[in-house]
């Protein structure tokens, strides 16, 4: 049995949640919660039909053996501490929260900590990796979603950005990974995912399209390198909880935890 806590019952939390409890109740033991609104404890509880334990955040990692991050980039630092100081595994989603402070991704290299990123809602990381092997040129992700998906971003905030009568598509930033990650904490973890997976996050382009007209979050991505070159195209239906989130994301979340259990031995 593997002990699993999850930090986050929103979308993404409160689905892994109910699948570890239906399908994987022979190999994961699911320790508890960490949540700060109680509006989503009380969403699981109805939901699930009963109550979840819930611990501060530190609590939660010294309990478990791997901890499932689906809260907010901004949790993602202090778990890393808490990861590190307890040795466990954990599994992120807000994957832009990696970007968000100097050092992080170092001290998780120097710590050779265990830790699981899923694709998220974008194509070719396996090729991306590849190539990474030899030259790559350049590294570019548009993202086009639906104005609801964008809403409440600071970037819009601060740049009195009104997306809400747009009548065609509109490009609302260009510009790094790393600045589009800051700029859109809950929307463009992909970019994130795709700088850690390729050439980082200041040499990867980010384009992002605010649309009226399309109802699904796409991501195409281009990749030119000595190789040859690479295009993807996901289109992802969101989430009808989280417009920002896109189904397909849920879907990597549960591939990889899938993936970490094919890997633990039943009865340890
Ligand atoms: N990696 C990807 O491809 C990908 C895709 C979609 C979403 N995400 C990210 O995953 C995270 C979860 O997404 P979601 O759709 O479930 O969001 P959500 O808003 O539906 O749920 C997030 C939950 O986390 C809780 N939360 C926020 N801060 C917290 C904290 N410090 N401690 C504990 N709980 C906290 C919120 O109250 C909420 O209940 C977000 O950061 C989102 O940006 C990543």
């Amino acid at each position: 049995m593997i002990k699993v806590g999850v930090c986050g019952c929103g979308t993404i939390g409160s689905y892994l949640i109910n699948i570890i409890l239906k399908k994987y109740s022979n190999r994961i033991f699911l320790v508890g919660v960490s949540e700060t609104n109680p509006e989503s404890l009380i969403r699981l509880r109805r939901s699930l039909k009963k109550k979840m334990i819930v611990f501060s955040l530190e609590d939660l990692v010294r309990k478990s053996d791997l901890i499932i991050e689906a809260a907010h980039a901004s949790v993602v630092p202090e778990l890393i501490e808490y990861v590190i100081k307890y040795k466990k595994q954990v599994m992120l989603m807000s994957v832009g929260g990696l970007l968000s402070k100097k050092g992080l991704l170092k001290k998780i290299q120097d710590n050779k900590l265990r830790m699981h990123i899923p694709s998220g809602a974008i194509a070719g990381l396996d090729a991306l990796k590849a190539a990474r092997m030899g030259k790559i040129k350049s590294v570019k992700l548009t993202t086009r979603k639906p104005v609801a998906g964008l809403i409440g971003a600071p970037y819009l905030i601060k740049n009195k950005i009104n997306l809400k009568s747009i009548k065609k598509d509109k490009i609302i930033f260009q510009g790094t990974a790393l600045q589009a990650v800051s700029k859109f904490p809950k929307n463009i973890n992909v970019a994130a995912i795709l700088s850690l997976a390729g050439i980082g996050a200041t040499k990867t382009r980010v384009c992002i399209v605010a649309s009226p007209q399309t109802k699904r979050n796409t991501h195409t991505i281009e990749i030119e390198g000595d190789f040859g070159t690479i295009l993807t195209c996901t289109e992802n239906v969101p989430s009808k909880l989280n417009p920002k989130t896109s189904m397909m994301a849920m879907l990597s979340a549960l591939a990889t935890l899938d993936g970490i259990m094919i890997n633990v031995k039943i009865g340890t």
